[in-house]
């Protein structure tokens, strides 16, 4: 079974069980102040499961790619991909345990022949915010049991197995269930507002000998790989509030997210997702262009892999190589798949051959990425000559301080050069650490590496410092004007993204009495057209006189309502969110801002674009005024 059948039929199942298909989401998080990426298919649902009414109904399903930037060191052991395509199914307070766990198992058992012998699951042990969880034990036990397998309850253990004699975790008896007590409490993050709730994961059995290098016993949360998660069935009734957990939500929900490529691994017999249809076509590419086998280099094949794909979603989502944020990501997945390309001895041009490969692929599904192929691989280019200079300057810059380093006869003084030098390559020159790491060893020297990670988190908290101020201004001075020219700034941004399409958000804004003028991301030209037909929408509103007016609520009220700019704001923050238009009128724009603005949009004038250029890759600027 290809993935693509895989997701046709997981989608179509639930169709079957009255699930609607809803939406996918892009894969930049632009909405939030918590996270860069969407990482889960629950993260656009957020406000439904917290209780208001979805307008497709109560069960939902969908196949959301998803991408982990935590997962990038982990990439490498045949079952970890930093993007990855997220099945999900989502029942807002209708069904709960006993019927998501029935349809699941028989979507895995009786759609996908998985065996069941080969499937094990967790569940949530208890902790002081919620008991055992005592339901879900009886459901499974008697899934179990309709497929012929007697499941008994394995013994508590913490995540590593710490817990209990480790021996009680064994797999030759009947147990099938394992409370976990640490690991069975699935959040999206931990501040206030939060959702979360008791989960159980569904594994896979690789059959693979377990690796005594992870511990003595195996068990399923194992790093040997012998057991693999390939789903998890969040129990959402839980929030989080300042004392902790609390079963406050209006609903009971359930939240499922299972890895497609995992799933088809399992399908299909196979025990590493890179071999599946999902991967293997770039695994062939490269044992091709390198004369190498896959085998012998198999991190730097699955990290090759698994980035240019990556890269390739994230760059037709709207990210471009840079020194921040999302940006700064994609990046660093370019050039360390590039360090690899050049590990295997492939050239850095090939990485555009995979993202071409990758898109011929994946469009049937993702569209998307065809519309964007030419802009993709314009970046992948330029972000490989990029490097290339980088690579040559570090280099460079790195041999004239070893010479330095050399005259120096103290070692503490040796040592703090060294590690001041590391995070200037890797700051300033753009190294990945790995090559840095690379250049030092040769030398017979070593990374301070405790440093490294010391002088980067003081680096990442003084950026974010940074953005914080960035966002405060944007007004050059509150005259009646430059008001009129704030207000009006407003109505452009959801006009934009109201022809444009929802990808579009602000980047920037600089008014004065004189003109406005906004940055936001958008990956071409516009056309006339299209700045007409913005230009007529942002007059129409001026035309209808729309009452301006703002309240002051918490960050999560905002998002409720769908407000822009929530990005900027943290957590917990009371903001004013700006409102254009009202009840009567018809509600036009939502804006987190500080204000001020005009008190009707009717005073504006008439609104002219005046100019639409790119500022950089992806990011247009436009230039208005009001005459
Ligand atoms: N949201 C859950 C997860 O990501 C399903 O594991």
């Amino acid at each position: 079974m290809t993935f693509q059948e895989l997701r046709k039929k997981f989608i179509e199942f639930y169709i079957k069980k009255d699930h609607k298909e809803i939406q996918a989401a892009g894969l930049l998080a632009e909405n939030d102040p918590t996270l860069l990426f969407v990482n889960s298919g629950m993260f656009p649902l957020v406000p439904y499961l917290a209780g208001q009414a979805h307008p497709q109904g109560k069960r939902l399903v969908n196949c959301q790619r998803s991408f982990r930037a935590e997962d990038i060191e982990e990439i490498g052991d045949h079952r970890h991909d930093t993007l990855f395509e997220m099945l999900g199914v989502w029942s807002l307070g209708d069904y709960f345990k006993e019927e998501h766990l029935n349809y699941l198992y028989e979507f895995l058992i009786e759609e996908i022949k998985l065996d069941p012998k080969r499937l094990y699951q967790t569940v949530f042990a208890g902790s002081e915010y919620a008991p055992k969880d005592l339901d879900s034990i009886e459901i499974l036990k008697n899934i179990f049991k309709k497929y012929g397998i007697n499941a008994e309850v394995g013994s508590e253990t913490l995540g590593k197995g710490e817990l209990g004699s480790g021996q009680e975790i064994e797999f030759g008896g009947n147990a099938r269930i394992f409370p976990y007590c640490d690991k069975n409490w699935w959040k999206r993050g931990d501040a206030v507002g939060e959702l979360g709730g008791p989960d159980s994961e569904t594994f896979y059995d690789t059959a693979r000998p377990h690796n005594p290098k992870f511990g003595k016993f195996c068990h399923l949360n194992c790093d040997c790989g012998r057991f693999i998660e390939i789903g998890n069935s969040v129990f959402m009734e839980y929030i989080k509030t300042a004392n902790g957990w609390e079963k406050k939500l209006p609903q009971k929900n359930v939240d499922f997210g299972g890895g497609l490529e995992r799933i088809t691994m399992a399908a299909n017999g196979k025990t590493n997702i890179f071999e599946t249809d999902a991967f293997d076509y770039l695994i062939k590419f490269l044992e091709e262009k390198s004369g190498k086998n896959y085998e012998d280099f198999a991190i730097s094949f699955e990290i090759i892999a698994d980035h240019t794909r990556a890269v390739t979603f994230l760059i037709a989502d709207g990210g471009i190589p840079s020194n921040k944020d999302q940006g700064y990501v994609v990046r660093r997945l370019i050039r360390r798949a590039l360090v690899h390309l050049r590990k295997i001895g492939v050239d850095f041009r090939e990485a555009e051959t995979l993202s071409k490969l990758v898109i011929s692929r994946m469009s049937d599904a993702y569209p998307d990425l065809e519309k964007n192929k030419s802009h993709i691989l314009d970046e992948i280019k330029k972000e490989g000559e990029e490097f290339g200079k980088a690579l040559k300057n570090g280099t460079k810059r790195y041999l004239l301080m070893t010479k330095i380093l050399s005259k120096f006869t103290k070692n503490d003084d040796k040592n703090l050069t060294l590690r001041k030098e590391v995070f200037n390559l890797y700051q300033s020159f753009g190294l990945p650490i790995e090559t840095i790491r690379d250049l030092v060893n040769k030398d017979g020297l070593k990374i301070d590496e405790e440093g490294f990670k010391n002088d980067l988190k003081k680096h990442q908290e003084l950026s974010r410092k940074g953005a914080e101020h960035k966002f405060k201004g944007g007004l050059a001075d509150q005259s009646e004007q430059t008001i009129k020219y704030h207000t009006a700034t407003h109505l452009l941004l959801e006009s934009l993204r109201r022809i444009l399409g929802a990808n579009v958000f602000q980047r920037g804004s600089n008014i004065t009495g004189e003109r406005m003028r906004l940055d936001f991301s958008y990956p071409q030209k516009m056309t006339k057209d299209e700045i007409g037909k913005v230009e007529d929408l942002v007059n129409e509103q001026i035309q209808k006189n729309l009452p301006v007016a703002f309240m002051e609520m918490n960050l999560e009220e905002a998002k409720r309502l769908g407000a822009m700019g929530i990005f900027e704001s943290k957590y917990g923050e009371r903001v004013k969110v700006y409102t254009i238009g009202n009840e009567k009128t018809g509600i036009f724009s939502r804006e987190i801002c500080g204000g001020p603005h005009a008190a009707n949009t009717g005073a504006l004038g008439k609104f002219k674009i005046k100019k639409e250029e790119a500022i950089s890759a992806g990011v247009r600027r436009i230039k208005a005024v009001l005459e």
